[in-house]
């Protein structure tokens, strides 16, 4: 049975395009793997706070006790431990929103998701693949806009940290743009979705 981690930051619940086409996925996803558990975790819905001075330093006096019970920890050891990793995020302002940043700085502790080996980061993630959905109202795929792009290439970034090798993506792009047909673009995303969960 593997565990598979589902990391919901999107804001707009029934309305968002980015949920519709994880939701289709996950559907997909449990009919052909019913063995699997599936954990949902609704970002909004955790009232994560980013990290402080004070927060900080009580992170780091119990790592130097490696102490690593506290709950403070209890988000990065989920990570680490998922053998698979879907995360469901719109495109916001060239990246992704806030929550989910504020997430990666609760789950990214050294000794849980990455250490460092002679001087190099190896990761301790226990995923084999990471499914990261997005959608965009613009075009950042090609063009001179690619560069811009930072919510992808960040967390394709992250995975290279944490250990997991094999990250894939899922992206719906111009659904704001005028004269774009925003229902066929969703459209073919979930069927790549459904495809993509056949070897997930
Ligand atoms: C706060 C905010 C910031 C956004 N920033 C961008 C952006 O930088 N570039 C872009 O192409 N679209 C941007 N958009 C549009 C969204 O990427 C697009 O509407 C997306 O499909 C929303 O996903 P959702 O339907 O899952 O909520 C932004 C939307 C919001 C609400």
């Amino acid at each position: 049975m593997n565990k598979i981690l589902f990391v919901n930051a999107c804001a707009r619940g029934e309305q968002s395009r980015t949920l519709k086409i994880t939701r289709r996925f996950l559907e997909e996803y449990k009919k052909l793997n019913p063995e699997d558990s599936i954990t949902h975790l609704d970002l909004y819905d955790l009232a994560l706070n980013c990290l402080t001075g004070e927060t900080l330093a009580l992170r780091e006096q119990l790592l130097q006790e490696n102490n690593l019970e506290h709950e403070l920890f209890n988000l990065a050891k989920q990570f680490a431990a998922a053998n698979k990793i879907i995360i469901a995020a719109p495109f916001w302002d060239l990246s992704f929103p806030a929550v989910l940043k504020v997430y990666i700085e609760q789950i990214s502790v050294m000794g849980i998701t990455f250490g460092y080996e002679n001087d190099k980061p190896i990761g301790l993630c226990k995923a084999e693949k990471l499914l990261y959905i997005t959608t965009r109202g613009g075009e950042y795929s090609h063009g001179f806009t690619k560069e811009l792009e930072m919510g992808e290439r960040y967390i394709k970034a992250l995975c290279v940290l944490y250990g997991i090798k094999n990250v894939i993506s899922i992206c719906a792009e111009g659904l704001d743009m005028v004269g774009n047909d925003a229902a066929e673009i969703v459209n073919n995303a979930i069927k790549e979705a459904v495809e993509i969960a056949k070897t997930f």
